[in-house]
């Protein structure tokens, strides 16, 4: 396995099952632990910043927004049950991803795990499927963003701006495009680019900004589950659950899996601190106490918040689907106007905080799948005074933007949960591969309970995603097949690991870490040099 010519053809191999084993190809974890030891990323980050980073993506749009759909539309009061099977799902996912971070502490994460453990066909499908959950999710976030931006200016100031650049052109229901009038969601727009100028300056500063802006949103929390708690009327939570109307999924016991499937995007967001294990100061240690504190806090704020919300509005006039927003309607409802316009505020903040994770999490994606020769390789540079991936920040924010500004909160909404469920059954049955392949591998932390706990974590998001609609699933197949044609036309011909002849002189995939040191050009003559902001830097 290590000794650099596993991707070329043996005497009497078959082309197929020559082409199979150059897709199964994994990297090992000699360059794994040499990329992680030779990071030119900086080492800044603590257990506080990456518990806040968690906190950041995870707390957003789910519990400001997504409560009261839910509520009012799937499961009455019992949302509060639908949040405690989302958070079974995702802390079965962190345990997984806890232990795969420790295992591979290098940025990408399910992207890297995956390459380590299932090959770089499955790698690329789950890097690119990561774009739903990273790139559409932020996007999803900003039009949440503009809608709270025009919510605030109205109950702030009474202004209600006369535009059409506060929304999105196109709607999404029932399957079928339409177009809305307006033009264009300007603030959606621009809250992205503001944040991407942000983090092309350096991670520290923006988790510097981060660690703000989740204080101020746990405070907004808390505040609003102790201010409204005194106007909670226990005949509101009667019926608990609402009886079925004879729809699956329209209250009873469906009602409330549906719900389950639909508030998991409140819990998205946690794996983005794996993606930072490059700038993690100790990442065994830190990164699962990192996953697993954010995760019990924000699932306690999530039960607590649903519980005071269903108590003091009955679940048939609490906010549903359009511009709802079930903290306004419930601060109105104690007739406490300050406590609207706090809530209003402490949003605005929630909601920049997850999509600044979220906003961190994709380039450096990009930016792993560009070192391993799946992408061009421009998405590999750094910044050479701030070491941030410049280039992929810079991207992935513009098109980010571009995505909010144009589509429907609900089209992208749906997209980011199917895309995010896909990558965590992936890193499940990586954590299971790895315990086959290489169990005498060092682990800090270990899921317990042996295969039990992934196999259950596995088939849970299975089920979540055969319990969401089938044309979100029609869209999850169709973008992984937009991404096999990008493979097939430039990834599997530039990957390091099955072209290391198409790289510089001697670098075979086993020593792939020396990437960050030394500058490589094509052999084909692209002369564009790898890393230009490397300081070891070697024209060949
Ligand atoms: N969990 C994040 C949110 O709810 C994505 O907005």
């Amino acid at each position: 396995m290590g000794d650099g010519t596993r991707h070329l053809r043996r005497d009497n191999e078959s082309f197929i099952k020559w082409q199979a084993r150059r897709l199964t190809n994994t990297r090992t974890f000699a360059s794994l632990d040499h990329e992680s030891e030779t990071s030119q990323m900086k080492r800044v980050l603590t257990v506080k910043d990456l518990s806040a980073m968690g906190i950041g993506a995870i707390i957003g749009t789910g519990i400001f927004v997504l409560t009261g759909v839910v509520a009012h539309e799937r499961a009455g009061p019992g949302v509060a049950i639908s949040f405690v099977i989302a958070a079974i799902v995702a802390g079965l996912a962190a345990l997984s991803y806890a232990e795969m971070a420790c295992l591979v502490p290098i940025a990408g994460s399910a992207y890297t795990y995956t390459y380590a453990t299932c090959g770089e066909l499955l790698a690329w499908i789950i890097g690119w499927d990561l774009i739903l959950e990273y790139l559409v999710g932020a996007a999803t976030v900003s039009v949440g963003f503009s809608h709270y931006l025009e919510a605030f200016f109205k109950d702030a100031f009474g202004w209600e701006p006369q535009t059409k650049l506060m929304r999105a052109p196109f709607a999404y229901q029932q399957d079928a495009f339409s177009l809305t009038g307006d033009w264009f969601s300007l603030p959606s727009f621009l809250i992205v680019i503001l944040l991407t100028i942000l983090l092309c300056r350096g991670v520290k500063s923006s988790a510097r900004v981060n660690n703000i802006l989740v204080v101020v949103k746990l405070i907004v929390i808390v505040v609003f589950i102790f201010g409204a708690c005194k106007w909670v009327d226990p005949a509101n939570f009667s019926p608990f659950v609402p009886p079925n109307t004879g729809k699956f999924g329209e209250f009873g016991p469906s009602g409330i899996l549906r719900g389950a499937t639909i508030v998991f995007f409140a819990f998205i967001g946690f794996d983005a601190i794996s993606t930072a294990a490059q700038e993690a100061r100790n990442p065994q240690r830190d990164l699962p106490i990192g996953i697993g504190l954010s995760l019990v806090i924000c699932t306690v704020l999530y039960i607590a918040t649903s519980i005071v919300m269903l108590g003091v509005v009955n679940y048939t006039e609490i906010a549903g689907t359009g511009r709802g927003a079930p903290f306004q309607v419930t601060a109105a409802a104690t007739g406490m106007k300050w406590l609207s316009i706090f809530c209003e505020i402490g949003i605005l903040a929630g909601l920049i905080s997850v999509m600044l994770v979220l906003l961190i999490g994709q380039p450096r994606i990009f930016f792993s799948m560009a070192v391993d020769g799946l992408f061009p390789e421009i998405a590999s540079r750094l910044h050479p005074k701030y070491k941030t991936p410049v280039m992929t920040t810079a991207i992935a924010g513009v098109v980010c933007a571009a995505a909010g500004g144009m589509f429907p909160v609900d089209l992208l909404a749906d997209l980011t949960s199917v895309g995010t469920l896909f990558a965590f059954f992936l890193v499940h049955c990586s954590v299971l591969i790895l315990r086959w392949r290489e169990p005498d591998r060092p682990r800090r932390f270990k899921v317990p309970l042996g295969p039990v706990l992934p196999v259950l974590g596995a088939a849970c998001c299975v089920g979540l995603i055969a319990v969401d609609s089938v044309s979100a699933i029609i869209r999850l197949v169709v973008w992984l097949a937009i991404g096999l044609v990008f493979y097939a036309a430039y990834g599997s011909r530039h990957s390091r690991l099955n072209n290391p002849e198409r790289y510089a002189l001697s670098e075979p995939m086993e020593v792939v870490g020396e990437r960050h040191h030394t500058t490589h050009e094509e052999v084909k003559g692209d002369a564009s040099p790898l890393h230009t902001s490397t300081p070891n830097d070697v024209k060949v």
